[in-house]
């Protein structure tokens, strides 16, 4: 019998639109899925987006959508961004259709008829960026996981008896010890369990964006309780036809991001429990993908587009680079001269190299039909030192992969490219060719025959992380459609002689310098774009000095407004404001704006053009020269047509002009001010 295999991607908060963070996951995701139907399982990949809650509610009243509108658009974008990878996603889940909802509802009342449920009532914090109950104290205490101020929360509420599992879920990390990984995830959890677990909140009475509670419409149902559901509602739990239920649950993968594991590894194997099903058979958590050292995130202003990547270099690039330069489980950085290095030197010179020249030969010296080796006498141990190695890297490969070690896997089939192009130069076969006796021929035949298989072997192994690529060089091989390859068989000597080669094409173009650029330049036109769309250009700059005053990142305006009745801020809301010295080298009147000055600001690692509200206190002149403090980390903005790039800042008297900040000792440029 066919084995069944099923795996999930946390389903994404459409607040906020797809980044590469989400790419990561999915791509992961997609990877494991490729991968487990060409080894012959059965399986369902479920991906999709969450939908209700505080933060979707008021991310829709601050773009003035409702909040179905943003859902609607935002969740088609994943899904758009999703197809356009080729994502082989086998359902897409949203937490506002009918079938999800039915579900939520049906696993409720089991769960509360099963005794789990009681009413009570809630007083405490609340992080609405996170969407979770928090044990701090006070009005604006920041939340523990994310550091952000949490809103003081009273209502009456269904709680969830939580409490009641400890010894079960501490028996379940026992008897299933790879229910967690990677082990410092399941070390985190387990202290967490043993440090006592309290009863969950699982209701909402102050909001109506959500799922009414069963016999009791005035509650909603709590995000997470919604959310987690999502895994079984998708495959038909609670409704007529839940045969795919009963196929595919349990999951034997839940992947998530390293900030989400308690919800998947505590509240619902909780919950399953409380309803008597069976729980997930793995939760897989990896690291953060950072960008410019932290988490790459809307709130922080710091995301990267997959648009932009798939636009410049393809959609194989960015899956490779992805699971090959980042160990998986730990944080990684991401950066474009990063992805373009590795993207040249492993896949324009590595892979895409070795099958270009290799296939060219073949189709040079043999008509382009795979030649065999003859006879022993055309034998060297070189060629066996190949054989060895490529066999010992499938079976590396394969037990790397599932443990999750993608990049450690990447590297050991890339030593197999290395190892071939080495001895592809030390055998010579454009010599070989030279001199056509029949050693020759025969040695040029187990030349190119060792080559053209372990190139055979690598593209196999390398497919389910860069399925087109792949696709097109095994075509080139001659060797038809590489998804119905069944992998579980894959061995040495399997090409056969005379095997007609497809037309020969190079799959991965050298990407030169200007690649970086065009990457960069796009990043910079669309959060350009996007600053204007959420903000008009007369806002910010014509009110003149109003300008110089630092504004935290975005989330704390329009997401999770800053709740904190004191109106203080944490230093970690500080230190994301970047200031820093700069001097400026070019000051200029910007025509048509009375208020306006255009300045070229040096930080000493870039020269930057910013719009500033300080003409009617400064003279232009009066300014080139002079050090000033500046924001640098601002989101670029529009103002008169210029492209603003940062903020200058200065005091802002209440009815004078502005006065820039400056130092009475000589600083250096690009120094942070903390
Ligand atoms: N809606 C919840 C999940 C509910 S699952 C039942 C949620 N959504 S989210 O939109 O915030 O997505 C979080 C997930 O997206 C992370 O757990 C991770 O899988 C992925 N990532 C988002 N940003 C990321 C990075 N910067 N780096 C790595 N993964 C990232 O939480």
């Amino acid at each position: 019998m066919t084995k069944k295999f099923y795996i999930t991607t946390p389903i994404y908060y459409v607040n906020a639109r797809p980044h590469i963070g989400h790419a990561y996951t999915t791509l992961a995701c997609d990877t494991i899925a490729r991968r487990q139907r060409m080894m012959g399982f059965d399986t369902f990949f479920l991906t999709g987006t969450d939908e209700h809650g505080q933060k979707i509610q008021r991310a829709a009243e601050a773009a003035g959508k409702t909040p179905q509108q943003l859902t609607d658009e935002v969740s088609a974008e994943f899904r758009a961004l999703w197809d356009r990878m080729g994502v082989t996603y086998d359902d897409y889940i949203r937490t506002t259709s009918d079938r999800h909802k039915r579900g939520v509802q049906e696993l409720w009342r089991r769960i509360r008829d099963n005794g789990y449920i009681y009413k009570g009532s809630y007083t405490g914090q609340y992080c609405v960026f996170d969407e979770l109950y928090v044990d701090v104290v006070g009005p604006g205490a920041p939340c523990p996981e994310c550091g952000r101020p949490t809103e003081t929360v009273k209502e009456e509420n269904y709680f969830f008896k939580l409490s009641a599992f400890t010894e079960q879920l501490l028996d379940l990390y026992t008897g299933q010890p790879d229910i967690i990984r990677p082990e410092t995830r399941r070390n985190e959890v387990i202290a967490f369990v043993r440090s006592g677990l309290r009863d969950l909140s699982v209701s909402r009475s102050s909001l109506s964006w959500g799922i009414p509670v069963p016999d009791d419409p005035k509650h909603v149902i709590y995000v997470w309780f919604d959310a987690l559901a999502n895994y079984i509602t998708a495959l038909g739990y609670g409704s007529d036809d839940d045969s795919k239920y009963k196929q595919y649950w349990p999951a034997d993968v839940h992947m998530v991001g390293k900030e989400i594991v308690r919800f998947h590894c505590v509240y619902w194997p909780a919950l399953l429990m409380a309803a008597r099903l069976p729980v997930p058979k793995s939760i897989v958590a990896h690291g953060w993908l950072l960008f410019e050292e932290s988490k790459m995130s809307k709130s922080r202003g710091n995301i990267v587009r997959t648009e932009t990547i798939l636009d410049v270099l393809g959609a194989d690039a960015l899956r490779y680079f992805l699971l090959r330069e980042v160990v998986f489980g730990q944080d990684g950085s991401f950066s474009f001269d990063a992805l373009v290095q590795r993207y040249n030197s492993d896949l324009a010179n590595g892979l895409g190299n070795l099958a270009s020249r290799t296939l060219a030969m073949i189709t040079r010296y043999f008509k382009g039909e795979v030649p065999y080796p003859s006879g022993a006498a055309a034998r060297r141990p070189a060629d066996d030192v190949i054989v060895k190695l490529a066999q010992k890297t499938i079976s590396e490969y394969h037990g790397l992969f599932e443990q999750y070690q993608f990049s450690r896997a990447l590297e050991s089939a890339w030593g197999l490219i290395a190892a071939v192009d080495k001895y592809i130069v030390e055998n010579e076969p454009w010599a070989l060719a030279e001199k056509p006796d029949e050693n020759n021929r025969a040695r040029l035949a187990t030349v190119l025959y060792t080559s053209a298989d372990a190139l055979r072997i690598v593209t196999a192994l390398a497919h389910p992380v860069m399925p087109d690529a792949t696709a097109k060089i095994w075509a080139q091989l001659g060797l038809g459609d590489i998804r119905k390859f069944p992998l579980a068989d894959l061995r040495w000597g399997q090409l056969h002689l005379g095997t007609k080669l497809g037309k020969v094409e190079p799959v991965f173009p050298r990407a030169d310098k200007s690649a970086v650029e065009r990457m960069q330049k796009m990043e910079e036109q669309d959060r350009t774009a996007a600053v204007a769309e959420a903000q008009p250009a007369s806002t910010a700059a014509e009110s003149g000095a109003s300008q110089a005053v630092p504004q935290l990142a975005e989330p704390q305006k329009t997401v999770a407004p800053i709740a904190a009745s004191d109106g203080k801020i944490t230093i970690d809301d500080f230190a994301k404001v970047e200031l820093r010295v700069a001097l400026v080298k070019v000051a200029e009147k910007v025509k048509g704006a009375d208020k306006l000055l255009r300045l070229e600001v040096d930080l000493g690692t870039e020269v930057r053009q910013i719009v500033a509200g300080l003409a009617e206190a400064y003279a232009p002149e009066s300014l080139i020269g002079r050090k000033v403090v500046i924001v640098a980390n601002l989101q670029p903005r529009k103002l008169r047509g210029l492209e603003s790039n940062g903020m200058i800042v200065a005091a802002s008297p209440e009815d004078g002009k502005p006065v820039l900040a400056g130092f009475l000792e000589d600083v250096p440029i690009g120094a942070r001010l903390k």
